[in-house]
């Protein structure tokens, strides 16, 4: 069953990546401005509840189509993957308290409510990232020598298929943002042809309106 040589799995870390970022950075927004307008309140709401769906579409699809198949074909690696879904429930647990905590400040953003949702989401950060390390370095190499190509990609798509139309652009910049030149082009490599000719109009340009705001907004 397992394939002769290692598949291409460079894309986990380059997911990783932006979680890696994206908690710690909101919560570092959400104090440079306990008195944000009724507009920011909503766009970082948004955001925060789309950045915690992206977090949990990803975990749902390695339970679902990751996790089991390294159970059943390498049983003598079943405690690592227990390890690494016992710390998918304790994320989940920090992702529901941030997003208590987001509608919460969504409903009445006082300061207080503020400085609680960045409570929660350096949490949630404080928790992910050594699970993070855990599947990059115990997971993600057994999984290149036991899953196939396929096997792999069709995780990448159950997680796609969640973002909605209207944020793909920015989930995609993102994604690409924090990256070197080599993991760029190998995540550009993977779009259509017809997006990847029109990338600085589709995607470049609507998530650097959207990082700007996400910045510099008030
Ligand atoms: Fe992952
Ligand atoms: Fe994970």
């Amino acid at each position: 069953m397992s394939p002769a040589q290692p598949i291409d799995v460079r894309d986990m870390k380059i997911v990783h990546e932006t979680f890696r970022r994206m908690y710690a950075e909101t919560a570092g927004l959400l104090r440079a401005n306990p008195s944000p307008s009724p507009e920011r309140v909503a766009f970082l709401a948004d955001h925060i509840d789309f950045g915690i769906s992206m977090l949990h579409h990803h975990h749902e699809s390695e339970d679902d189509l990751l996790y089991p198949l390294l159970v059943e074909r390498v049983p003598e690696r079943a405690d690592a993957v227990r390890h690494v879904e016992q710390q998918h429930q304790e994320v989940t647990g920090g992702i529901d308290a941030v997003s208590a905590a987001c509608s919460g400040w969504r409903a009445a953003p006082t300061a207080e409510n503020g400085t609680a949702l960045a409570d929660r989401l350096d949490h949630l950060n404080a928790i992910l990232q050594p699970h993070l390390d855990d599947e990059e370095q115990q997971i993600v190499p057994l999984a290149a020598v036991t899953l196939t190509q396929e096997e792999w990609e069709e995780m990448g798509e159950h997680s796609r298929s969640y973002i909605p139309k209207d944020r793909m652009a920015v989930a995609f910049g993102m994604l690409l943002e924090p990256l070197d030149d080599d993991d760029r082009a190998h995540m550009k490599s993977a779009l259509p042809f017809p997006v990847r000719l029109l990338y600085p109009i589709l995607i470049q340009r609507p998530w650097d309106a959207y990082a700007r705001k996400l910045r510099q907004g008030t």
